[in-house]
Formats: structure tokens, C-alpha cells, sequence
């Protein structure tokens, strides 16, 4: 597996050691006058967000590295990215070997958003050996085959270093199932996002149905469910809350809601 991870950390990077990321990123919580706490917030630290399907981890990661400045990682697409080049090949989801073998022979690229796309809500773009896969791998058969891959020791070895090699250094909001168990345990904060089943599949049905793909509620809530069962209950890194993560629901929370409360708990673990 190689990868690149080419996203606004670059960026804030470039500014050199002063990274005041916030005047721009932070029109809530930062505004000028907190100019000393985004300096602080330049540790750099190593935000991890896991979770079950549908419960936010993308778009509220994604919101929470915006306003940090941070680089935001989707373990997911990668997983999603190796699935789809197997299915693609023909490869049976049973032969772990060929998995293996698969995932090390990949290249992975997520690159960020245009500001179009970005205000279109696309989250992420992924190229798979090169070619774009963004929407390709947002398939309910693509989750499934990527959730079934997922339960392979070898392929998580492979994506797990690559995650490791990717958010080293910190400064990083990265999102998955087993990314402060697994891949950051030692990262300074963990969240453990929920939401209830139905309003996950709510949720992802809202994105179906916008993207004019005729699934019922009831065929999403049981391919969330399905899937969960799976990844909370596979022997290698099950998806399970770490013993130090916040336990975030927000059933009932927007996305704004629950990216400022974790920028705020973010703001808890800098020292003063
Ligand atoms: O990454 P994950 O599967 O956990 O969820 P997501 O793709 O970030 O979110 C699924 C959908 O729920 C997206 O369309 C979000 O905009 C929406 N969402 C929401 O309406 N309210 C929230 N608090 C979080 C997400
Ligand atoms: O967006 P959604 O939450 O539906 O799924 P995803 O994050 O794109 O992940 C797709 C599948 O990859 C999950 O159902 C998991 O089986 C697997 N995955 C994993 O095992 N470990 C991760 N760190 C991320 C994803």
C-alpha cells in the first residue's frame, strides 16, 4: 500500500511556524481576539473519531479539521477503495491471501474538495491506482464488500500502517472504527460518535435519495445494521468504544453542534 495524503494541513503548513489557521477557519469559536488559543492549537494534535455507520464521523471530522486547520483522514475510503478494486477484479471477499496481496499492490490518493465541491458537501476525493473513485465507492455494495474485507487481519495490517504513516506528526482528525483503539491509542483525544440506528439510516437513505438512488428506509436501515453487527463483532479490531473516548450521541445534534463541542473538548487537552 502507498497513499497520498494531500490536504489542508499542506497548506497550513506552508505558513511556516505562525499557522494562524484560525482567523480564517474559525468564524465561531476563534475570531481574532483568540488568536493565542489557535497558536496553541498548533500542537498539533491527534483527534480521533470513530463510530458506527451514518453517525456523522466524515462530515463532522471534516468540519472539525476545517476549523482547526487540521489534515482530515477517511480510513473508510480506504477500505471502501481496496473493495472496490476487488470486486472489480473478481476477487472473492473469503480469500484472504488475495486480499492481502491486493491491498499492499494498491495506491491510495484522497485528495480534498474543490470549494465547489466542498460546498456541494463532498467530502473527499479518492483515487485508486490513479483513477478517481470518489462516488464509486459510496455504494451500499461497496460498503458491504469493504466491511467484509475489513475483517481480514492482513488487509487492516496494510491500511493500518498506512493510516499510521499518514497522521504522523499529529496536527490530524482522522475517522474510522478502530482509530483510537487500533491505529492512534495514544492519540489526546478520542471520540466515540452515536447516533440511533434509525436516524443513521435516515440519514444515509436523505443521501440516496439526493443522489436519485430508489432504495426504501427499511433496505438502508438493514444494510446499517448489517453492517454494524459485522464490524462490531469481528474478531480483529471490532468496532468498539476506547476505555478513554467521549461518548458523543448526536441523535439530536446537528453537524455544527457536534463539531464545535469536540473543537471544544480539543481546546480542554491544550495546555494553557
Ligand atoms: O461517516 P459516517 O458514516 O459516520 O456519517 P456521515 O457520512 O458523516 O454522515 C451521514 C449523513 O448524516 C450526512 O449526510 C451528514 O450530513 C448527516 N448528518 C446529520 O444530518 N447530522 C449530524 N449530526 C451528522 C451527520
Ligand atoms: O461511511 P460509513 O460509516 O458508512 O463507512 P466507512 O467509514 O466508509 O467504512 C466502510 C467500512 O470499512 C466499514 O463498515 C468498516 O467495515 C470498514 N472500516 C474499518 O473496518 N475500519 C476503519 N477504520 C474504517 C472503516
Amino acid at each position: 500500500m502507498s497513499g497520498e495524503w494531500n490536504q489542508e494541513r499542506r497548506n497550513t503548513k506552508d505558513i511556516g511556524d505562525q499557522r494562524i489557521v484560525g482567523t480564517k477557519t474559525l468564524p465561531d469559536i476563534g475570531k481574532r481576539r483568540d488568536v493565542a488559543w489557535v497558536l496553541r492549537m498548533s500542537e498539533r494534535l491527534t483527534i480521533t473519531i470513530d463510530g458506527p455507520a451514518g453517525s456523522g464521523k466524515s462530515t463532522v471530522a471534516r468540519r472539525v479539521a476545517a476549523m482547526l486547520g487540521y489534515l482530515y483522514l477517511d480510513s473508510g475510503a480506504m477500505y471502501r477503495a481496496v473493495a472496490l478494486k476487488a470486486l472489480e477484479r473478481g476477487i472473492p471477499l473469503e480469500d484472504d491471501a488475495k486480499l492481502e496481496a491486493l491491498a499492499r499492490e494498491t495506491h491510495i490518493e484522497l485528495r480534498a474538495p474543490t470549494a465547489e465541491q466542498d460546498a456541494a458537501g463532498l467530502k473527499n476525493r479518492v483515487f485508486l491506482d490513479g483513477r478517481e473513485v470518489t462516488e464509486e465507492i459510496r455504494t451500499g455494495d461497496v460498503a458491504q464488500a469493504a466491511s467484509q474485507l475489513a475483517t481480514v487481519s492482513g488487509v487492516r495490517a496494510v491500511l493500518v500502517a498506512e493510516q499510521q504513516r499518514a497522521g504522523q506528526g499529529g496536527g490530524v482528525v482522522m475517522e474510522g472504527r478502530d482509530i483510537g483503539t487500533v491505529v492512534f491509542p495514544n492519540a489526546e483525544l478520542k471520540i466515540f460518535l452515536e447516533a440511533s440506528p434509525e436516524v443513521r439510516a435516515q440519514r444515509r437513505w436523505k443521501e440516496h435519495q439526493e443522489k436519485g438512488e430508489q432504495l426504501t428506509l427499511l433496505e438502508v436501515l438493514q444494510e446499517v445494521r448489517e453492517r454494524d453487527k459485522r464490524d462490531r463483532e469481528r474478531k480483529v479490531s471490532p468496532l468498539v468504544r476506547a476505555k478513554d473516548a467521549v461518548l458523543v450521541d448526536n441523535t439530536a445534534m446537528g453537524i455544527e453542534e457536534t463539531a464545535r463541542l469536540i473543537v471544544f473538548l480539543a481546546k480542554e487537552k491544550v495546555p494553557a
